[in-house]
């Protein structure tokens, strides 16, 4: 049996819960529609993030991209797992544009979205985001 990887001590209802966390940091005046954020990277590293909205309505960006950007910039590329969390009490999955940066650090990434009452869903992003344009379409 192979070793298991850090990310795999966190269940994906301790994912959730750190998203739904994350969730209360949402700035969204204008959606109203808090969304929260957390991903796990293979080393165990986990960071957040929350909808930041702007008056200039087209500068929004979504949680799922804040954490990404966070998690990069840290130096954390080997992104494994997110979860996310939305004010809406329904599965809210990520949008076409946060797919498409998650893409690009893993086709394998795993989604894990969950609803008010705590019902988790786990995909991989290649079923949100089939025949995919990566870097591998670059070479
Ligand atoms: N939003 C996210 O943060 N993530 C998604 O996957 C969908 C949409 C945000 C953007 C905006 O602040 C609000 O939700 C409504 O679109």
């Amino acid at each position: 049996m192979e070793k298991a990887t850090p990310d795999q001590l966190v269940t994906d209802d301790d994912l959730v819960q750190t998203a739904r966390d994350a969730m209360d940091n949402a700035y969204a005046p204008y959606s109203k529609f808090r969304v929260g954020a957390a991903l796990v990277t293979r080393g165990g590293h986990i960071f957040t993030g929350a909808n930041v909205e702007n008056a200039s309505y087209g500068l929004t960006i979504c949680a799922e991209r804040v954490a990404v950007f966070k998690s990069v910039s840290e130096g954390r590329q080997d992104i494994a797992r997110i979860a996310i969390v939305s004010s809406s009490g329904e599965h809210t999955y990520p949008c076409g544009a946060c797919r498409q940066v998650l893409n690009e650090f893993g086709k394998e990434i795993r989604v894990v979205v969950a609803d008010g009452s705590g019902d988790v869903v786990n995909v991989p992003l290649s079923e949100l985001l089939p025949h995919s344009f990566g870097r591998e379409s670059l070479e």
